[in-house]
């Protein structure tokens, strides 16, 4: 790894907080793909998210535990990879942009990817919380999650993306 690169991985673990430390959360490979389809791949990711929430609220409401496991499996190998790749790839871009007062926004809006993971541990518990501390939590997480890629998809993908293609067209002159 470059020199510059580990400055700003350094930097993005002290404002997202080290994935090391993440109780549960080992950490996960970034994808090699390019950095217009990583982001197109994330969209899509929210899409994707947002349906197996779907399924998981009717499971919880159907007290259909076995498969609310099924789903919650699933979101978890899809919310490890894809929040590695908003960290490790697009904050990349934008702290190397923009230095980390510069990419401040997508810190604060990263920042919720701990709580979030925390919320989907508390969902995994299921049966053993109160069928009302279950459809709560179960609906705060859909609630925090649609916030998150909202906040994604309007503020930092956007602002990343014309930062990428800034740099790429510098880099054709
Ligand atoms: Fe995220
Ligand atoms: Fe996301």
């Amino acid at each position: 790894m470059e020199l510059g690169a580990r400055a700003s991985q350094s930097a993005r673990h002290s404002y997202t907080g080290d994935e090391s430390s993440r109780p549960g959360l080992t950490p996960v490979a970034p994808r090699r793909v390019g950095f217009e389809e990583l982001i197109s791949v994330l969209i899509a990711e929210h899409v994707e998210i947002r349906k197996e929430l779907a399924r998981l609220k009717g499971s919880v409401e159907g007290q259909e535990f076995s498969s609310a496991t099924e789903i919650l499996g699933e979101l978890d190998r899809l919310f490890r990879q894809h929040i590695a790749d908003e960290e490790a790839q697009v904050l990349r871009l934008l702290i190397e942009a923009y230095g980390v007062r510069g990419a401040d926004e997508a810190i604060v809006i990263f920042r919720q990817h701990r709580p979030i993971y925390q919320l989907m541990e508390e969902v995994k518990k299921l049966a053993s919380l109160s069928s009302e501390e279950l459809a709560l939590n179960e609906a705060s997480l859909r609630d925090m999650l649609e916030k998150h890629t909202q906040a994604e998809e309007s503020r930092v993908f956007p602002k990343a993306l014309s930062t990428y293609r800034e740099r790429r067209g510098k880099l054709n002159l």
